[in-house]
């Protein structure tokens, strides 16, 4: 498996950020995107070789898991500092600064995790406009406790005196703290200072450079006769993806939607329709549901699932590829936030919490080139990207659908009649939420099946049966999510219909988890 990175273009104005490994470099990224600047991201060892080529307006240098002294600390080429650009270093990023410049560092007595109230010290461009005292967001072990030469402080909290600083002269920051998650209330502000002030980004960048470039890319990586094939889900990511690729090569695109047995009532049809029809794209449809569903028989560990239907997608696709000739590509619609819960996605240490299909699963020896142009993006902006290519709007507002399915919907071993099940009840769900209108207020909204089975009374008779549970989630990009709690009469219309029309079925839950600490789906 390997996934050629085209170089970028020429751009006028870009920000290099140097990921060590950090949860949420890609906010960083997506904050720098919402300025309308052009940003890569590189793992250290490649940062100062990226840094020459990019010829950057600034660097910001992220956080991480480790210590600036521990034997695994990452290593950025200290040359990358005579670049003569400004550098916002966040947290592990401010540590790595200042013990390169002849500060210190040491592990804080407490570590640091949560809200803080930062007090501001003096004027600074990167500070300019900020609150005093403002709240910041702060999660670290270790922290600077001697500042470099020709630095001065920006900001103290009570437990961290040197919160935010500054070497004036050499246009040099540091933040202890997170200033892209939303947590911290002024965040973007401190980002927009030091992209437009401190750098001086005009900030011309705008999705629709991302569609020239991505096309663009996505050629080169292709050549003038590779032919890519592509899982094509239905789903937004997919299909946007199939968009790109459809405007970038073609018929030299072929897509092929697999029918697994696990997908929800009507997805197939709607997939024929959409793509063949109104695209006119070259569609295949295998019908492979009899090989997922005996290969799934009988296994209840989440993982296993997951790696099974992984592998079992990557063999249809394998063996779909060979009527290609050309085929030597596998598209695919990972976006960000499935590479950080699966693997980072420069390389870098993050913890696995669920092995995406379309991340984890894939053998090594796969011989198809990954060819993934939104694996950088978070949902909204592919949204954003959808609306840009002339997709309808009806398919851009989509719900997210997990590769794995309904499996992951259907805890523990599958059962046929609880596939079932769970399809009429999900299709109820759905079915109602749209008539009232909520879908605009949910990111996902969807139907659990609960292999536990309760007593009821049904008309005069007692009844034994299984559980659904709903799962109505707000997120804005499926790395936090809240439960939502529609009026009654939306839930009671799902509850009465599930329970009337749905065999198998006599009692409806509302999942009231948020992300963190459930995660969205059941498994
Ligand atoms: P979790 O359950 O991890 O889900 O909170 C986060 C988002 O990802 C979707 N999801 C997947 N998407 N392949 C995908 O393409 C997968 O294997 C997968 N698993 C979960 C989930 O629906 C939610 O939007």
């Amino acid at each position: 498996m390997s996934r050629a990175s085209a170089p970028a273009l020429e751009h006028e104005e870009s920000i290099l950020v140097v990921d060590f490994g950090a949860q949420y470099a890609q906010l960083i990224a997506r904050r720098l995107r919402e300025l309308h600047v052009y940003c890569e991201i590189h793992p250290p060892q490649r940062a100062y070789e990226a840094a020459q080529r990019l010829r950057p307006r600034g660097v910001i240098l992220s956080g991480g898991p480790a210590s600036v002294y521990a034997a695994n600390a990452p290593v950025l080429d200290r040359r990358i500092l005579e670049l003569g650009v400004p550098f916002l270093g966040i947290c592990y990023g401010m540590q790595w600064l200042c013990e390169s410049l002849g500060g210190k560092v040491e592990p804080a007595d407490v570590h640091e995790y949560g809200r803080a109230s930062m007090t501001l010290e003096r004027e600074d461009a990167l500070v300019a406009g900020l609150s005093s005292p403002t709240q910041i967001w702060m999660s670290h072990g270790d922290r600077v406790v001697r500042l470099p030469e020709g630095a001065v402080p920006l900001g103290t909290t009570e437990s961290c005196p040197l919160a935010a600083m500054a070497i004036p002269a050499r246009k040099l920051y540091g933040v202890q703290f997170h200033p892209e998650v939303t947590h911290t209330v002024e965040g973007k502000l401190l980002l927009a200072n030091f992209v437009r002030h401190v750098c001086g980004c005009a900030g011309n960048w705008r999705m629709g450079s991302f569609v020239d470039l991505e096309i663009e890319r996505l050629r080169k990586q292709i050549g003038e006769t590779g032919e890519v094939i592509l899982g094509l889900s239905g789903g937004v990511d997919s299909s946007v993806v199939a968009c790109l690729l459809h405007r970038a090569i073609g018929e030299r695109l072929h897509c092929i939607f697999v029918d697994n047995g696990l997908l929800r009532a009507g997805e197939r049809e709607s997939v024929e329709e959409v793509f063949r029809g109104h695209f006119q794209m070259d569609l295949t449809v295998v019908d492979a549901s009899e090989r997922f569903l005996s290969k799934l028989a009988g296994v209840d560990d989440p993982e296993k699932k997951r790696k099974i239907i992984g592998y079992e997608f990557v063999e249809v696709f394998r063996a779909e590829a060979k009527r290609f000739r050309n085929a030597r590509f596998l598209g695919q619609g990972t976006l960000y936030p499935d590479v950080i819960e699966s693997v980072a996605v420069h390389g870098g240490p993050t913890a696995t919490i669920k092995s995406h299909h379309n991340v984890g699963g894939l053998p090594k020896d796969l011989e198809l080139e990954l060819v993934e142009p939104l694996r950088e993006l978070f949902k909204d902006e592919v949204r954003e990207l959808g609306v840009i290519l002339g997709m309808p709007e009806e398919m851009v507002r989509r719900q997210p659908f997990p590769g794995p399915g309904l499996a992951v919907r259907v805890p523990g071993a599958i059962q046929r009649s609880h596939l079932e099940a769970l399809r009429a009840a999900d299709k109820i769900v759905r079915q109602e939420i749209e008539a009232a209108g909520w879908q605009k207020h949910l990111w996902q909204y969807f139907a659990v099946f609960l292999p536990v089975r309760s007593v009821g009374v049904m008309g005069d008779g007692r009844t034994y049966e299984h559980a659904v549970a709903v799962r109505l989630v707000e997120s804005e990009d499926a790395m936090t999510a809240d439960w939502a709690l529609p009026p009654k009469p939306v839930l009671d219309r799902i509850s009465n219909r599930i329970i009337n029309e749905v065999d198998g079925i006599n009692r409806v839950v509302l999942d009231i988890s948020s992300k963190p600490p459930a995660t969205i789906e059941w498994e």
